[in-house]
């Protein structure tokens, strides 16, 4: 099976929970729209160049003090302001809870298969940890003080991604 995305982040945290999972990476064009809107275009694009069973995988940080920004244009958002825009964006915000959200769109003989999870929590006051990547160094899972970036074990066993990673599991074990 392939899960083709090229970042490298995401791709260690599927192999750690898939097992028998190959990386492959191809630009894709990314829509407007709703993750889940997102991913299903990205994997039927992927299934013309690849050969099924494959997954592509989208997610976003929603954060609710921002009306959900900046949820499906995370990565550019990232890109373009970082995590010191984030936090300046929310100086003063009293409330500071958000999620991050990951949907699974799975390609097989059978067709097109979404897949989704989502964790809670709150972003941090300051940029803490060097672990994970992007938004990991702000955003705290909720019941625990310590950012994904400071903490990577524990983003192993409650991300968005494993979540949606272990439904995606599941339905292997099911149907295979
Ligand atoms: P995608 O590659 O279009 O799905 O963009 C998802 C973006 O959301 C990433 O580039 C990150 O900016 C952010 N993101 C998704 N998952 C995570 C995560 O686990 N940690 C930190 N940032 C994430």
């Amino acid at each position: 099976m392939l899960f083709v995305t090229s970042n490298s982040g995401k791709f260690r945290e599927a192999k750690e929970i898939l097992g028998d999972v190959e990386q492959a990476e191809l630009d894709l064009e990314e829509p407007r729209g709703s993750l889940e809107h997102i991913a299903m275009h990205k994997a039927l694009e992927a299934s013309k160049r690849f050969e099924a069973p494959l997954f592509v995988e989208d997610s976003g940080l929603f954060i609710d003090a921002l009306k959900g920004f900046p949820g499906s244009l995370s990565s550019i958002v990232h890109s373009k302001i970082g995590l010191e825009g984030i936090i300046s964006l929310m100086k003063g915000k009293e409330d500071r809870s958000a999620h991050f959200k990951s949907v699974i769109a799975y390609v097989d003989g059978d067709g097109i298969k979404l897949f989704s999870g989502a964790v809670k929590g709150v972003i941090s006051e300051e940029i803490r940890g060097t672990g994970g990547f992007a938004y990991d160094p702000i955003f705290i899972p909720q019941g625990y003080e310590k950012t994904f970036a400071e903490d990577q074990a524990l983003k192993t066993k409650l991300s968005h991604r494993y979540y949606s990673l272990m439904a995606l599991k599941s339905y292997l074990q099911a149907t295979r």
